[in-house]
Order: structure tokens, then sequence, then C-alpha cells
């Protein structure tokens, strides 16, 4: 059943038009009524009257002043108005552009691939992302970075204090359910809010756990190749070292039999056998010469006798002597000489691999060999230099031989580093094999 309610019906009608509409009746309706009121009451007459009464004071004019008043007044309001709306929509648009940044800054925040987080200087998570949630094994609400870090956490925050970021390349945390949990880690401080002198930690954590596990394990493998290479070398030096001795006791002694039979046979006139005698002599005596060389190249004796500066030097010059149109040159450090024995035997194996390379690959019109040694702070350095003119090579397309890697093997047993450098022109190998250490060095000088 309808009711019949004016006020409410008058609400209803006036809430149907929009501000405008409701100002312009407002204006229309005041109009209407001061006119009314003025007609009914004959007050411009009444004023005019009083006006003419007042002539001097000129208040005839005053309608036509009020009239441009109202006019100035109108049109400074509407600029007014414009201002307003301007500054409305400028404001608008700001906090669009404020909500726009804070979501994407939460989506940087909360999508990250870094763990990031905000705790309060207790070590207490107030908010984390899902990387940092998933990093700490979902236990964020249990974590306290206090706890978890110990008192470096206290000495992070003092730091922190002083200086606006702290960078940390491995941090190792606790974490609650006892995983390892090894993180790269930048820390800020940043007040909680303009208005309070609270601090909070912000915090970046990316998770290098698997990384450095794996590093450590490839650390503990290298270790042991190293030691496994240098065994290796240590037998295969040892072992030639039984075979140039078995060869020269063996063969050798032999062969000088051989050579003294030839002697003692009877020179009697026949000339076939003389000849044979002859023929075996000089067979025997190329035999032994192969021999020579060949204990030689398994075991230099020079290197034995009177260290690496007079093997090298020799072998240069029996090297010289089947190359007689490459030019050579050495450089042998006088300090070289009293190294120890695995490292007189890696330079010189280096020096002659390097050799027969050149000789059989290179086609070199000059050879430079240079073995230095450089004092360093903690440790002196042995530097080996092979350069040649030759044709050159690509170090890095695979190869068949084991020249190249046997040195290089040889090098990083010793913990030195191995480079070979060709371009096309020449090749260059080079190797620093570290030696003593200073306090070493100053105790030999002694
Ligand atoms: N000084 C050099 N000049 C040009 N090529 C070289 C030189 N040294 C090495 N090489 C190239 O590198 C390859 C590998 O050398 P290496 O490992 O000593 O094996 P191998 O001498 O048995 O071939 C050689 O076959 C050769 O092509
Ligand atoms: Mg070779």
């Amino acid at each position: 059943m309808n009711t019949y309610n004016p006020p409410s019906l008058m609400i209803t009608f006036w809430s149907r038009f929009n501000q405008s509409h409701r100002d312009l009746f407002i204006a229309i309706c005041t109009i209407a009524s001061v006119f009314f009121v003025s007609a009914k009451l004959d007050i411009s007459e009444k004023f005019v009257e009083w006006a003419l009464l007042h002539e001097s004071l000129q208040l005839d004019e005053l309608p036509l002043v009020l009239f441009a008043a109202a006019v100035v007044a109108i049109w400074f309001s509407r600029r007014r108005m414009r201002e307003v709306v301007a500054e409305a929509t400028r404001r608008v648009e700001a906090e669009y552009a404020s909500k726009e940044s804070q979501r994407m800054f939460k989506t940087l925040f909360d999508q990250g691939l870094c763990g990031n987080f905000v705790a309060d200087l207790q070590g207490n998570i107030l908010l984390c992302n899902q990387a940092f949630s998933s990093m700490c094994g979902r236990s964020e609400a249990t974590l306290n970075l206090r706890n978890a870090l110990g008192k470096s956490w206290d000495d992070l925050c003092n730091k922190l204090k002083a200086v606006e970021k702290v960078d940390i390349p491995e941090l190792s945390v606790k974490r609650p359910d006892g995983a390892p949990w090894i993180v790269m880690a930048r820390l800020t401080c940043a007040l909680e809010s303009p208005t309070s002198e609270q601090k909070n930690i912000h915090g970046f954590f990316t998770d290098i756990t698997e990384q450095h596990l794996a590093e450590r394990e490839l650390g503990v493998l290298f270790k042991e190749n190293q030691s496994l290479a240098r065994h290796a070398m240590q037998v295969q030096e040892e072992e030639r070292r039984n075979i140039a001795r078995e060869i020269h006791d063996e063969m050798g002694q032999y062969l000088t039999a051989i050579r003294l039979d030839i002697a003692t046979l009877p020179k009697d006139g026949n000339n076939a056998v003389t000849e044979h005698a002859k023929r075996i002599n000089s067979h025997v005596e190329h035999i032994q010469q192969g021999v020579r060389g060949l204990i030689h190249r398994l075991r230099p004796t020079a290197l034995d006798a009177h260290g690496l500066i007079e093997a090298v030097e020799q072998l240069m010059s029996d090297w010289k002597k089947q190359h007689p149109t490459v030019a050579c040159s050495l450089i042998l450090e006088k300090s070289c000489q009293n190294l120890s024995e695995k490292i007189n035997i890696v330079a010189y194996r280096i020096v002659q691999e390097s050799l027969t390379n050149i000789s059989r690959h290179a086609q070199a019109h000059f050879v430079d060999v240079k073995i230095m040694r450089t004092r360093g702070i903690l440790s002196d350095t042995l530097s080996i230099e092979i350069q040649d003119d030759g044709v050159g090579f690509n170090p890095h397309s695979p190869r068949a031989g084991f020249g190249l890697s046997g040195m290089r093997e040889r090098v990083e047993a010793e913990g030195g580093v191995f480079h070979i450098n060709s371009n096309g022109k020449g090749a260059l190998i080079s190797a620093s094999i570290p030696l003593t250490t200073a306090l070493q060095a100053l105790q030999e000088n002694k």
C-alpha cells in the first residue's frame, strides 16, 4: 500500500538532478524570489528615491557597480573552479601513479628470484617474499636471524648504523630445519616509517648453497686430481730412470763387450773377416750412439749431475746442432740453479717437449727460450717461456697428441698456470710455477 509522504517524494525528485542542475534551479529560484519581493515591496523605486535625495553620494550608480562586481566575482570563481578541478585531476593522477608504482614494487618484491625480506633489529622476519620463504624451508615464521646468524647479526646491525648497505659475498645461515643454507647477501637499514625512529633491516639473499657445495666438491676433486697427476708424473719419471739404467747397464755393457771382442779378432790378413769386423764395429757404434741418445731422453744425466741450467743449455746446444738454420736465444737466470728436483724435471720436460714440437710442426726460423725466477711477496715464481716464429696453430682445436696436455698436467700438478698463445704467427708456450714462500726463501738465503 502506497502512503502519501510529501518530504520523501521531494527528496526522490531532488535526487534525480545532478549538482549543476540543482545549482541552476537554486539560482533561478533566488532571482525569482528577489524579483518577486522587490516588485511586491517596490524596493528599487524606494532605493532610487532615497538615492536621488542623496544625489551628491552618486548612490544611483550602485546597482551597476554591484552588477559589475557580481560579474567579476563569477569570473574569478569560475577561474578558481578550473584551478581546483585541475588540481584535483593532478591528485587523482598522482594517486594512480603511486598505486601503480606500489603494485610494481610489490610484484618486484614478491616475484623476485632473490629472497627479499624485512626484519627488525632483533632479527624477527616482518615481511618476506616467496623466494625467501622457500629458501628457508617455509619456516620464516619461526626464523630469527639473530639466532640463525649468531654474533654476526649484531656485528652487521652495528655496521649498518655507520654505512648505508653491507654486501656479504658468502654468509652461512642456520636454517631452522638444519639443512645447509649459504647465501650471498645485501643488507640495508631503513626507518620503519617517516614518523618513526624505529629502524628495520631490508635484506636480499641469493641462495648459493648448491653452488658452494659443488665448488667445495670440485675443489676436493681438483686437489685429488692434482695429487694424482703429480704422483703419475713421479712414477713416470721413476720408471724412465729405471728403464734408462736398465738399458745403460744391460745393453750398454753388451755393446761394449761386442766392440771389445771385435777388437780382439785376429787381423791375419783375411780381408773379408776384417771388413765384416769393421762393419760390425760401426753398426755397434751406431747402436751405442742411439742408445746413449735414448738414455739421455729418458733421463737427462746433466739434470741430476749439474742442475737445470746446464741440462737446458746442453738440450739447447744439441737441438741447435740438429737445426743449424734456426736462430736460437736462451735466457737462463742463475737463480734457477738450486730448484727442487721435481721442479727441475717439470721445467726441463717443458723445454724438451716444446723444442720437439717446434722441430716437428712449427717450421720456425727463430726460437727464444726464457727461464726466469721472479721474487714475490708470498711466493717466488718460476716462469718458463718458449717462443717461436713458425706457422702457429689453434690452441683451442682438439688434438690427438699428448705433448701439450702432458706439459699442462705437469705444471698444474705443481699448482702452476700453463698458457698457449698462438694466432697463426708463431706460438708462445708459457708456464708459471710457484716455488717457495718468501719466508722459506729468506731461510734458504741465510
Ligand atoms: N710450436 C708449434 N707450432 C705449430 N704447431 C704446434 C706447435 N706446438 C704444437 N703444435 C700443434 O699442436 C699439436 C699437438 O701437439 P702435441 O700435444 O705436442 O702432440 P704431438 O706433438 O704428438 O702432435 C701438434 O700436432 C701441432 O699441430
Ligand atoms: Mg709434441
